[in-house]
């Protein structure tokens, strides 16, 4: 049985006071219950104070980014090894924003993947199609192609431990979101694609659905088979937001 993973990805907002006062609301809130993991993913400068403020509580701690180079003259960047120092288990790489914005290659990616590992961290690996992409019927292979890139640079073997978020582009903060039953088309084909490599590691992997994820909509996508958790945008910006998506999860 593979556990929920519930991860908020705060993106660039907030302030030292407002990561705090969020922190602490969610860390008093942590549903009862096992079977499921929570993860905040907080700006860089907040990493730090908040690795403290969630210190011997249920809530782990995740960063957004992170350089694909060990160490060096490589200005504004920050290291895997840096953000594990601070307490970081995860590390989310492939974020469709960096791949638009900041013209992410798949091989960066993959590279990142990579220094995320080598340093001890679990990397969360989003994927997803665009609208266009959607439409013209090419989700699988667009998806196919990103995490190819990955399998290829590392083999099977790197994504036991690794986390998948399945994030449609088309639903990242628009309010829409994929029904249950087309997120879960998507999520069972990843982890078929991962099983033409071995079948143990498919089973294994958790596989997050990201984008417009809610407290009213969760437990619809929390209850198909192949979705293992949410990586959530704007719902992770208050505690009550998150809570309810925990909740949700802590049901399923
Ligand atoms: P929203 O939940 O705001 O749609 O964002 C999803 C996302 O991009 C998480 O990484």
């Amino acid at each position: 049985m593979r556990e929920l993973l519930v991860a908020g990805n705060w993106k660039m907002n907030g302030s030292d006071a407002v990561s705090a006062a969020l922190v602490s609301g969610i860390v008093a809130g942590v549903p009862e219950g096992s079977g499921f993991r929570l993860v905040v993913c907080p700006p860089f400068p907040y990493l730090a104070s908040v690795a403290g403020q969630i210190a011997g509580s249920q809530v782990a701690l995740g960063a957004q980014n992170v350089s694909e180079h060990e160490v060096g003259a490589f200005t504004g960047e920050t290291a895997a090894s840096m953000l594990k120092d601070v307490g970081c288990e995860y590390v989310i790489v492939g974020h469709s924003e960096r791949r638009a914005m900041y013209s992410e290659s798949s091989d960066q990616v993959a590279a990142k993947f990579q220094a995320t590992q080598s340093a001890g961290m679990t990397p969360i690996l989003c994927v997803g199609e665009t609208l266009e992409e959607r439409e013209a019927g090419t989700t699988e292979t667009v998806i196919g192609e990103q995490l190819d890139a990955v399998l290829s640079a590392t083999g099977i073997d790197a994504f036991e431990p690794a986390v998948i978020a399945y994030e449609p582009v088309w639903a990242i903060g628009t309010g829409l979101t994929a029904t249950p039953e087309q997120a879960q088309d998507v999520h069972r084909h990843i982890r078929a694609r991962l099983a033409e490599h071995s079948v143990a590691v498919a089973e294994n992997v958790q596989i997050l659905y990201g984008g417009s994820m809610k407290g009213e909509n969760a437990s619809g996508l929390l209850s198909m088979p192949d979705i293992d958790g949410g990586l959530i945008g704007g719902a992770s910006l208050k505690p009550s937001d998150f809570l309810a998506i925990a909740e949700a999860a802590a049901q399923s």
